[in-house]
């Protein structure tokens, strides 16, 4: 059995041909990704979509990041024959814990990835969870989703149909 810690959100055990997904917080990532947003100036402004008290707001994006499977395997359930997304065989305790089939996660070296994010960025997205290889991946020679649980990524499949076809044809 391989486990996964690389994620913000989620510890995958990877067991046979199963991807087993548990909440959890890599509180490293979780600095990196502050300290960035802080460089960048805009760490107020993210602050504020989850409150206007800081701690507040702290609370909340905990809840946000530990409903990561939930959220995940709501969104499955409403788009269960899209062929962009890695299923959701099996989920546990109302989607807290959720079970995908094993995918071959996507690099940066990836011809295919390259060719993702090609067009991906052509189309002027640049969505953190879009432009990352390691939420994409083959399954069943289709290149697919496997991490899907953010809101804005969720927003955008929804909003752009052009986003899933080139995720399919990549
Ligand atoms: N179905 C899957 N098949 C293979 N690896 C997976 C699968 N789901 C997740 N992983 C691995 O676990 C990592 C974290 O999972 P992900 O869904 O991206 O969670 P997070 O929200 O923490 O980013 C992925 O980047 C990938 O390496
Ligand atoms: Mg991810």
């Amino acid at each position: 059995m391989k486990i996964v810690t690389q994620g913000l959100s989620r510890l995958v055990f990877i067991h046979g041909d199963y991807a087993i997904k548990i909440p959890w917080i890599n509180f490293v990532k979780l600095i990196e990704c502050f300290l960035r947003y802080e460089k960048e100036g805009v760490f107020n402004k993210k602050a504020k979509r989850y409150g206007e008290n800081r701690i507040l707001a702290l609370f909340n994006y905990i809840y946000y990041i530990l409903s990561s499977n939930r959220r995940e395997y709501l969104y499955y359930k409403k788009h269960q024959n899209e062929k962009h997304l890695v299923p959701i065989i099996r989920a546990f305790l109302f989607g807290l814990i959720i079970i995908q089939p094993k995918g071959k996660v996507l690099s940066h070296s990836h011809i295919r990835w390259k060719n993702l994010l090609g067009k991906i960025t052509e189309k002027g997205i640049k969505h953190v969870d879009l432009v990352k290889p390691e939420n994409f991946c083959e399954f069943n020679d289709d290149i697919r989703l496997l991490d899907y649980a953010g809101t804005e990524t969720q927003y955008m499949l929804d909003f752009d149909y052009e986003i899933p076809i080139i995720i399919r044809t990549s």
